[in-house]
């Protein structure tokens, strides 16, 4: 069995960080959301993996290389445009062969890996098998419709009145009869060649398809507060490592990581979090579920509840919450006239001010 990740798209949600960088690689707890699926993958005993790149190849290549630091011996698939789900199938064919393969959108944060999922269908005999969870707002996803005896009968991208509360998480496992569905179907209203499309064409064609639960917790990181929340998740279970300088004037709680190379001087941190590689926090506070990247500077700083990227300064600010900043970034107090706020901002962000 072979496994395809998807980890082309344009991100649109996640801008201005996807501007520059691939959403895949937006870290939780310091560790980018796609190495998580290729763990899953190789856990569940797949070695030979194609992954989908589309604008940011050379950052995703330059993270994952050939595969072998995951145990995985990885392909590269370019895809020329995001053309939609079912289209890296169709352009995946020649490395897929004639084996079944389980897809997956590296955007997906699954909690319990996918070992379950791989083994049920290496034991049946169907043509897909879609891994299902209970949601509050099916509307706002692809849901299913199962029959009496777990089959799909049904699928619908985001419905207005959904028929159920099961949404379709990101990982399908495929015999090789989905290549001649991703070959019959056309482009959606929203031009793209959708798999739920050929999933339907493979139901309406006698094919066997089969749902499974999900047994842990899953999340599509696609949004601010889906990341926010899946770092929380992470960082709750997190095991407590202090392997930077602490000195004898900070106050550390809870479950915190402090990477090698890193130190903190004068401050206070409430855990769970982690602080990256090389971070210097000096006189600052680090309230629950936050990340720091490698490399970042805190000065004067209070920051909780958000995840700050790889080498970025905070300095001389306070009350920082549920935010997501960007590599490089440089946060800092304005000088002159009281209460302004200065801001050099990239297109399509979000800042939110307290007036
Ligand atoms: P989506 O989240 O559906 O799309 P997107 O990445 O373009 O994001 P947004 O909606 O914010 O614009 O994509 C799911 C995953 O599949 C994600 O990891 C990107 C990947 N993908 C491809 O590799 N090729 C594609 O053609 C599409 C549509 C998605």
């Amino acid at each position: 069995m072979k496994a395809l990740v998807l980890a082309g798209g344009k991100g649109t949600r996640l801008r201005p960080l996807t501007h520059t960088s691939a959403k895949q690689l937006v870290p939780v707890a310091n560790k980018p959301v796609l190495y998580y699926g290729l763990e899953a993958i190789r856990d569940s005993g797949i070695s030979s993996v194609g992954i989908i790149v589309g604008d940011t190849a050379c950052e995703v290549r330059e993270a994952v290389g050939d595969g072998s630091k995951f145990g995985l011996d990885v392909t590269y698939i370019p895809q020329e445009a995001p053309l939609g789900l079912a289209h890296c199938v169709l352009i995946a064919r020649e490395f897929l062969a004639d084996e079944p393969f389980v897809m997956y959108l590296g955007d997906n944060f699954l909690v319990g890996g996918i070992t379950d999922l791989v083994d049920a269908f290496r034991e049946a005999d169907n043509d897909a098998q879609i891994l299902l969870t209970r949601v509050a707002e099916p509307q706002f996803y692809g849901v299913a419709e199962l029959g009496p005896d777990g089959d799909i009968i049904g699928l619908e991208e985001k419905p207005e009145y959904p028929r159920s509360d099961l949404a379709i998480v990101g990982v399908y496992t495929f015999s090789p009869a989905i290549h001649e569905a991703v070959r019959a179907i056309t482009p959606s209203a929203r031009g793209e060649l959708e798999i739920t499309d050929a999933i339907k064409w493979l139901i309406d064609n006698g094919g066997r398809v089969r749902s499974h639960f999900v047994s842990g917790y899953w999340r599509d990181t696609g949004r601010l507060q889906d990341m926010l929340e899946c770092n929380r998740i992470v960082l709750e279970a997190i095991q407590p490592d202090v392997r930077g300088t602490v000195d004898g004037f900070s106050e550390i709680t809870g479950r915190v990581v402090i990477e090698l190379g890193a130190v903190v001087e004068n401050s206070v941190i409430r855990g769970p979090a982690i602080v990256g590689a090389h971070s210097k926090i000096n006189g600052s506070y680090i309230g629950p579920y936050t990340s720091i990247a490698e490399g970042c500077v805190l000065e004067d700083a209070e920051v909780q509840y958000s995840i700050v990227l790889g080498e970025s300064t905070i300095r001389g600010v306070s009350g920082l919450t549920y935010s997501l900043i960007g590599r490089n970034v440089e946060v800092s107090q304005a000088s002159g006239v009281p209460n302004t706020h200065q801001l050099m901002v990239g297109d399509h962000s979000r800042i939110q001010v307290r007036a």
